[in-house]
């Protein structure tokens, strides 16, 4: 372990974890506690619920984290946590609790943008990324496609005018009866389904500008199911290929002109859309035809945790860019840095 090290936190929807990464981006620990049964039975997230589990699960959480790593509290250089955007109960939760230990450590404390969060990512397993790159965050909350030039040095090129792809996933698993989220489950669906079976609009994508919309071809397949309420297994299947192919090509369809026109040699896939098996490979091939170099995280590090907040708290380090202890959470969507 090389220092400085950073115990991250991540409260900011329904994962409570903590996880201690140094200056190289090595992960000493990722400790994440899931309210997934919690929230399960009411087929999405209920925001009170989830910032009492936090309470409830903080503590312990930060406690193993340290005790995984074999490090103490006082062997820690600064504290960091994401602090926008998220569900505001669940952000308050983690940055009150980072505020507090901060301060009786007498450490920095560093506040990270969720989705910066997810970019940076990346680097845990990738450690010498190049800038300047381009990222496709996909989540659950967000999709947008993000020129980085520097740590901060960034233009959004273009971002979701209505629905994430995520819900656009989640909603529809919703409708199919799948647990939430639905996205993993449209995946594995979608593996045994014929994508070409349903042609589904692709929205926006002749519109020239780096923007995405999902709620169009949303309603699209809300209709298509309502029309089709007897399916047997197998239209299933095709319905999710289908319905994932035409989220993916649209993605795809934006990522690839934003690469040509800014002459970009480096893709990063972020978020927990990035997980999804069809969209991989659709880049994969692009990638080994094109002589880009495509990256993203492993599983562990696509969907919510800690370590990514921890990566990018490692940047912000470097650049001595410390919150006071008055930060405040914020849900207020999109990168702006605290
Ligand atoms: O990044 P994340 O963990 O949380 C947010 O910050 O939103 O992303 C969660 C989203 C959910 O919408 C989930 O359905 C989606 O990522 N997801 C997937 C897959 N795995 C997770 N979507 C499609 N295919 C997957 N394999
Ligand atoms: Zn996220």
């Amino acid at each position: 372990m090389q220092k400085p090290l950073i115990l991250a936190i991540e409260t900011s929807c329904d994962d409570t974890a903590a996880a201690l990464v140094d200056v190289n981006f090595d992960v000493l620990s990722n400790v994440i506690s899931s309210q997934e049964e919690v929230h399960e039975r009411y087929g999405g997230i209920v925001p009170e619920l989830a910032s009492r589990e936090h309470i409830k699960t903080i503590v312990p959480v930060v406690e193993l984290a340290l005790e995984k790593a074999g490090v103490k509290k006082n062997d820690l250089d600064a504290l960091a946590v994401s602090a926008n955007p998220g569900l505001i109960g669940s952000l308050l939760v983690g940055v009150s609790f980072a505020k507090g230990l901060a301060y009786s450590l007498k450490i920095p404390l560093i506040a990270v943008n969720h989705i910066l969060g997810h970019v940076f990512a990346n680097f845990i397993e990738n450690k010498d990324i190049m800038f300047p790159f381009l990222s496709l965050v996909v989540s659950g909350g967000h999709t947008g496609l993000v020129h980085f030039r520097s740590f901060d040095d960034f233009t959004i090129l273009g971002k979701t005018v209505d629905d994430a792809a995520g819900e656009a996933f989640d909603k529809i698993g919703k409708l199919l009866g799948t647990p939430y989220p639905g996205g993993p489950h449209i995946d594995k669906m979608a593996k045994k389904g014929n994508p070409e079976t349903i042609e589904f609009p692709l929205p926006m994508i002749k519109h020239d500008n780096y923007d995405f919309s999902f709620s169009g071809l949303k309603t699209a397949a809300m209709l298509y199911l309502k029309e089709h309420n007897s399916m047997t297994e197998q239209e299933l299947h095709d319905f999710a290929a289908s319905y994932q192919r035409a989220i993916v090509m649209s993605l795809f369809i934006k990522t690839t002109k934003a690469i040509e026109q800014f002459k970009l040699t480096t893709l990063l896939l972020s978020g927990g859309v990035a997980a999804n098996s069809a969209l991989r490979k659709i880049f994969k091939d692009y990638g080994s035809k094109n002589n880009i170099k495509l990256l993203y995280p492993s599983l562990e590090y696509c969907t919510d945790n800690a370590a990514m907040i921890g990566a990018a708290a490692q940047f912000k380090y470097k650049l001595r860019k410390f919150a006071s202890l008055d930060l405040n959470a914020s849900p207020i969507k999109g990168l702006k840095m605290l």
